[in-house]
């Protein structure tokens, strides 16, 4: 299947994945679209924290899928590239988090210091850092060294990643965040069909394949 053969490709998932990276140039630059233009800073600031939940959860519909639908192509080849959407997200958080330190930090240690104790702050500061520690242990000689079961375990931590990163981009929106239900809504109806089918007693295994 054409679309299957696609998502299996390593290249096509790179371009899939860099292209949000550089969309605020179209607005900013070639369109010069006034609402971009009022603060560039702050869009590309709220751009690069959407991108970051839309992976976040994106990798956490992967292995659900599998589960669901062991023969479907499109979910074999989405869960050929666990690794790379997963570290992809936190390459985005990290970039939404530098703007934010040039943006309102100012670069200052202090403002940083006073800033980053505010709870919808700290909740994403959370989320970072434990996508932080996955991206570190995702490199194949630690995987490795730390063994399935606890590399497994460590990595359910996305989980509370994902929970931190909901709470602060709805936090971030103060009005009802219909945006967060429409991110991470599939996820969770996704894995309760996932424990779902798992307590019926179908046989599914969740081998902890990092990715290609
Ligand atoms: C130290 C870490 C972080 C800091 C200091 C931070 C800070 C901010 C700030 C200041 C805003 C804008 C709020 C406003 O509207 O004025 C924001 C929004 C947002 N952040 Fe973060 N953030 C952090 C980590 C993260 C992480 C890890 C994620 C996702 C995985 C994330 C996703 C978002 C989203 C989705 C929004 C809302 C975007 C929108 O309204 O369209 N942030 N963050």
């Amino acid at each position: 299947m054409f679309a299957a053969a696609l998502l299996r490709s390593k290249a096509f998932v790179w371009i899939v994945l860099v292209l949000p990276g550089l969309w605020p140039a179209w607005p900013l630059f070639v369109r010069q679209d006034p609402s971009a233009l009022t603060d560039p800073l702050k869009f590309i600031l709220l751009h690069y924290g959407f991108v970051a939940c839309v992976l976040l959860a994106t990798v956490l519909t992967f292995s659900p899928l599998r589960v669901l639908f062991p023969r479907w192509d499109i979910a074999l080849a989405l869960n050929r590239h666990r690794r790379l959407v997963g570290v992809s997200s936190f390459a985005y958080a990290l970039l939404h988090f530098s703007v934010q330190v040039l943006y309102v930090y100012d670069g200052g240690f202090e403002t940083l210091a006073k800033e980053i104790r505010k709870p919808f702050q700290l909740t994403g500061l959370a989320a970072l850092l434990i996508l932080l520690v996955l991206t570190i242990t995702s490199v194949n000689a630690l995987i490795r060294r730390m063994g399935a079961r606890r590399w497994k375990n460590l990595h359910r931590l996305v989980y509370v990643a994902a929970l931190l990163a909901a709470y602060h981009q709805a936090d971030a929106r103060k009005t009802f965040p219909l945006q967060v239900v429409w991110i991470f809504g599939p996820v969770l109806l996704l894995q309760i069909a996932r424990v779902w089918k798992q307590r019926r007693g179908t046989p599914a295994r969740a081998v902890p394949t990092p990715g290609a």
